[in-house]
């Protein structure tokens, strides 16, 4: 009885986190006025990951498992369809994303940080496992990705061995890429097609692992991932020690106030944000889902009853449905990444071609 309760829970918490996330709701404010308002930061905030798990109340895990050790958030691809992927619940309205990592080796295995809008703005840093001298940066407004030419690799020294700080500096004039104390890309305004590609909306923060040369991706996007996985000699981890996240904005939540996606149309409701509210309550930074989970642990071991097993079954049953869910939406993102990541190929297929 004691192994199967402790196999019950096992399944159990392999699962939870996925409850906990919430569907991802694609309301794109350039098509429509009636997209939910965006939770805002409002403040400065330090996650620190070596030594706590993220508050789930704060971010989302909308993929996989992110696992919680000494060293920092655990991104781990150990075999193929893995990419655990987490998010903000807060958006910052021009800011600073600081992220401490080290990405992940393998070749053709992608570690990346995503500011991402709800009308698709953009502004990543990717890494490739195969890749240890350089790392890329890459922007899009608006989702347009019909030019290529926005993606630039940097220098770095073994990202794959190495704790780094990636640090994104957004205002409405400028987008600046540091690497530790080094800025190494600015992008002003103008230079983004007049200011049109130039992402200027409320962007909320992912990050996460993904297969890029998984087999079954187009060979555009095996290529520009370094190449096919090689599940076997994983496990891949990509290891966040510590975000800082400071809103240059403060208030309580963004909205779009048309469909033009434009900074200026974006209004500021005042007021002391959820996340700011989550962090100061008492309970923040332990979060939610430990004692949740410690409280699912007291009911399985406490009872073999017919009640407890028939709850949990349907818990299973809500998050096996989640967890389809969640594939869906991965789906999608990963059809975009490798959309683009086609054609960054095929543009640099095309200026290699024009040389000669
Ligand atoms: C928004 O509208 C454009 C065309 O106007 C369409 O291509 C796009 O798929 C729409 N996006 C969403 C999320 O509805
Ligand atoms: C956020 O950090 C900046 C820079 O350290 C500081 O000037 C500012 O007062 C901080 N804001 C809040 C709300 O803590
Ligand atoms: C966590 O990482 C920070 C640097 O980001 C470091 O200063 C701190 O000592 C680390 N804490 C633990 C418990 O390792
Ligand atoms: C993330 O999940 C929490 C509940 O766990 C929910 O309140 C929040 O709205 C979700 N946020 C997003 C952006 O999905
Ligand atoms: C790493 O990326 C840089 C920039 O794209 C490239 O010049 C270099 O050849 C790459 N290294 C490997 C091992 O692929
Ligand atoms: C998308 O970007 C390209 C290249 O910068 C530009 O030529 C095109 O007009 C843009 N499309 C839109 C809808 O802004
Ligand atoms: C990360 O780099 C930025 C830009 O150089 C710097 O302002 C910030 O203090 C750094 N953060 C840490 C934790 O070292
Ligand atoms: C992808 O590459 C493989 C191996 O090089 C080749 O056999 C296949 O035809 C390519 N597929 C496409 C769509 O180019
Ligand atoms: C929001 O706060 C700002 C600054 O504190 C103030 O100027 C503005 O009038 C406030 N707006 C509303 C709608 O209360």
């Amino acid at each position: 009885m004691a192994s199967f309760s402790i196999f019950l829970f096992s399944l159990l918490s392999a699962l939870l986190p996925t409850v906990l996330a919430q569907t991802w709701t694609s309301c794109n404010p350039l098509n429509t006025t009636t997209c939910p308002a965006d939770p805002a930061l409002g403040s400065n905030a330090t996650f620190k990951w070596n030594g706590t798990m993220a508050d789930s109340k704060i971010w989302n895990t909308t993929a996989g498992q992110v696992q919680w050790t000494t060293k920092g958030g655990e991104f781990i691809i150990n075999g193929r369809g893995d990419s655990p992927t987490i998010q903000s619940n807060f958006y910052i309205f021009f800011g600073v994303v600081s992220v401490i990592m080290q990405a992940a080796t393998g070749q053709g295995v992608v570690s990346s940080i995503v500011l991402e809008s709800n009308d698709l703005d953009e502004v990543d840093w990717e890494f490739l496992g195969g890749n240890t001298t350089h790392v890329e940066t890459n922007y899009f407004g608006k989702g347009n990705t019909t030019s290529y030419d926005r993606a630039i690799y940097y220098p770095v020294s073994n990202p794959q061995t190495t704790f780094h700080n990636y640090t994104v500096h957004w205002t409405s004039a400028a987008i600046e890429w540091w690497i530790d104390n080094n800025l190494v890309r600015t992008l002003q305004y103008a230079d983004a097609l007049g200011g049109k590609n130039f992402p200027q909306t409320p962007m909320n923060v992912r990050l996460g692992i993904w297969a890029g040369g998984d087999k079954a991706n187009s060979n555009g996007t095996i290529e520009w991932a370094g190449g096919l996985v090689d599940y076997h000699a994983g496990p891949y981890t990509m290891t966040v020690q510590e975000v800082y996240v400071q809103d240059f904005s403060s208030g309580k939540e963004y909205s779009y106030g048309d469909m033009t996606g434009s900074w200026e149309s974006i209004k500021i409701t005042n007021g002391t944000s959820k996340a700011v509210a989550e962090i100061n309550s008492p309970h923040g930074v332990s979060g939610h889902w430990n004692a949740l989970s410690q409280a699912v642990r007291i009911a399985i071991v406490a009872s073999a009853a017919g009640v407890a097993i028939l709850s949990l079954l349907t818990i299973i049953f809500c998050c096996v449905k989640q967890r389809r869910a969640g594939r869906r939406e991965y789906a999608e993102i990963e059809a975009q990444r490798e959309k683009e990541a086609a054609e960054v190929l095929e543009y640099k297929q095309r200026i290699a071609n024009s040389r000669h």
